[in-house]
């Protein structure tokens, strides 16, 4: 073997692809130390057994991801979360009531059966329940929490498809469990209790320094945690932050990136003249009009030029938009367009908050 073939060379394993009712052999394999890819309501997951630290090392090796990224335990139960938790900030119980089995993410005190490997040396992790049939399934055979980062190599968008998962981990894990398209589209909501940290300046918040706030926002939006909470925070994106910055490290690297350079817009006539020569052939996804002002705030007359020569991918809200954003991201990279325009909302609430912050990553913030 060259030199340079030793460098490149990465072990690859025969990776079993399962039907969705299989999940026995998959949560025999998770319990086996094994890695196992499979379905959320969010996106794929790369699992492996929480309590079994070498197994959790692999996640690292396979995503290329780095050792300072925290990951999300997966639960099938309430038994489960005593088993990694030793108590519970204010809020925490009304929260799981409402929200769980679901696509929230809670980070709470850390027991010692949580290795430092899945925290990443921190003394919080972070938990969720699933809902989706298929990951409950798995968990329930596998009979332990499973670690589970999205599946995808670290930068890149999260799998949303089973072709996704296939392409990013095929030769990396020992299964990919086959539960379709992810419902979601977008990762979990996390919410962690900030004890004495918060020191946000314009803070709104009726008890500045400690509380709940949102480290990244999901499905469960703002508002649906208000219900419960009362107001909440968002950390700015901007890295001035250092205390929540450090509280969800992950936050830090560059994410949901595709092949393609990403740019964002927010209404069509943004499109026009010499916007329009310089990227009518690039790929361009966004909304057609939405009969609901929730969903949509855009002019029905609104429309993406005619003359645009790119692929267009036009949905009926931001949820759907949100549902296909990274599988569309990986149908262009596919497709080998220049580049790829995404929509988003320019006003608050709902979704928009979360694919705002995504499909800002992807763009490392960048407009047209
Ligand atoms: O929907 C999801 O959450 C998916 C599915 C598979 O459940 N998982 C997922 O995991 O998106 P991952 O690793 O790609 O993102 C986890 C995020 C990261 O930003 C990480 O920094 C943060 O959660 N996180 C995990 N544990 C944390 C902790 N103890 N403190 C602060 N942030 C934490
Ligand atoms: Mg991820």
């Amino acid at each position: 073997m060259t030199l340079v073939a030793v460098l490149f060379y990465t072990e690859q394993m025969d990776t079993l692809l399962l039907s969705d009712d299989r999940a026995a052999e998959a949560g025999a394999l998770l319990k086996a130390g094994q890695l196992v890819v499979f379905p959320t309501e969010t996106v794929y997951g790369l699992g492996a057994d929480a309590l079994n630290e070498d197994a959790c090392k692999q996640i690292f090796e396979a995503k290329g991801r780095p050792q300072d990224n925290p990951l999300i335990v997966h639960i099938h139960d309430r038994v489960q979360l005593d088993l990694l938790t030793v108590s519970l900030p204010p809020g925490a119980d009304a929260l799981m009531q409402e929200f769980w089995p679901g696509p929230l993410t809670l980070v709470l005190p850390k027991s010692s059966s949580v290795g430092s490997v899945v925290t990443a040396g921190l003394d919080t992790v972070g938990i969720r329940m699933p809902h989706h049939p298929v990951a409950r399934e798995v968990l329930r055979c596998a009979g332990t929490p499973v670690a589970a980062p999205s599946a995808n190599r670290s930068g890149k968008p999260s799998p949303t498809t089973y072709a996704m998962a296939c392409s990013a981990m095929t030769g990396r894990v020992a299964a990919i469990v086959d539960g379709g398209d992810c419902e979601n589209g977008l990762e979990s909501t996390v919410l962690g209790w900030a004890q004495g940290q918060i020191h946000v300046s314009d803070s709104c918040h009726e008890n500045p320094g400690t509380g709940w706030v949102i480290l990244r926002p999901g499905s469960v939006t703002r508002e649906d945690l208000s219900r419960v909470l009362g107001p909440l925070l968002l950390p700015p994106v901007h890295p001035a932050n250092e205390s929540l910055t450090v509280r969800s490290p992950g936050t830090r690297h560059p994410h949901y990136r595709p092949r393609s350079p990403v740019a964002l817009f927010y209404h069509y006539g943004d499109l026009a003249e010499e916007k329009l020569l310089l990227y009518r052939d690039w790929a361009l996804i966004g909304i057609s009009d939405s009969r609901d002002p929730a969903e949509s705030a855009v002019n029905p007359s609104d429309r993406p030029p005619e003359q645009w020569s790119g692929p267009v991918r036009l949905y009926a809200g931001w949820k759907e938009l949100a549902k296909r954003l990274y599988s569309d991201f990986y149908e262009m990279d596919n497709l080998g367009v220049p580049g790829i325009l995404v929509q988003i909302p320019k006003e608050d609430g709902g979704i928009g908050e979360a694919l705002r912050n995504r499909a800002g990553k992807a763009a490392a913030g960048r407009f047209i």
